[in-house]
């Protein structure tokens, strides 16, 4: 039986396109019934082909100024024009190109700020859209293994098995990061994932088809009313069927 909906597609282009068209649609959604769409897109390098079509097909599509990206997390302990920071990527793909609002992190956030930051998006009536990447270990954002499901907004040490994957050509990777937590992340009313490559395979694995465990983030959201995954073949799970997402 299916459980999931979503994309499995033959390559990362057509990943891309699909996954653009859906974000489209999901915002276009909110901004049907809100002012405003308040959006964690992730960072990395997963999703960078989609946020090129967001803006090669869709930079007329929508009204992109009542959308806000809320970032979801940042390295700490980084200079301000570092390359690596999640916020010069989410402004260069992004925010500059599409003309949306930010609600940005610096990775130096306090407890009591980090707590104001996740209260905030509370107030402003919750998350309308997270798409989330994966890390190899199963993360979501920067809530590792471990993070309980309703954790908060925080401050988090990476795994090795993260900072192995972090670039070091700009310097040795960050051992700290802030994080939105799993909490209201996945408090969100729409949820999306996207997965490429066979690295991802064994936590898409684990993550999907393996019972719920906090060493395994990806598996919170199995519990979640509206999620989506879209992946390529090399991605998919051996025996995954996703049911195609309603239009
Ligand atoms: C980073 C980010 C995540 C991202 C993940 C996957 O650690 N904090 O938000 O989803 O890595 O990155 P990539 O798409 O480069 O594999």
């Amino acid at each position: 039986m299916t459980r999931y909906f979503g994309t499995i597609a033959a390559s990362p282009k057509d990943v891309s396109f699909a996954l653009a068209a859906q974000l489209v649609r999901d915002i276009q959604a909110v901004l049907a019934v809100r002012v405003s769409a308040r959006v964690v897109f992730s960072t990395g390098a997963t999703p960078v082909r989609t946020y090129e079509v967001l803006r090669q097909k869709y930079r007329t599509a929508l009204p992109w100024q009542r959308v806000c990206v809320q970032q979801l997390d940042e390295y700490s302990g980084l200079a301000k024009n570092d390359a690596r920071r999640f916020s010069i990527f989410l402004r260069a793909h992004l925010v500059g190109p599409l003309g949306t609002h930010f609600c940005e992190l610096t990775g130096e956030e306090s407890a009591s700020d980090l707590v104001r930051y996740e209260t905030d998006i509370a107030a402003a009536g919750g998350l309308d859209l997270v798409l989330y990447g994966v890390g190899v270990n199963g993360h979501l954002g920067f809530n590792e293994p471990g993070s309980a499901f309703a954790s908060a907004t925080r401050r988090v040490v990476l795994h090795e098995s993260t900072r192995e994957r972090i670039t070091t050509e700009d310097g040795p990777a960050p051992h700290e990061a802030v994080t939105l937590g799993l909490g209201a992340l996945n408090a969100a009313a729409r949820v999306r994932v996207v997965a490429l490559g066979a690295a991802k395979r064994d936590a898409l694995t684990r993550g999907l088809l393996e019972p719920p465990h906090i060493d395994m983030p990806l598996s919170s959201l199995q519990a979640h009313p509206d999620v989506q995954f879209y992946m390529d073949a090399a991605a998919a799970p051996h025996g995954l069927a996703l049911a195609p997402p309603r239009l």
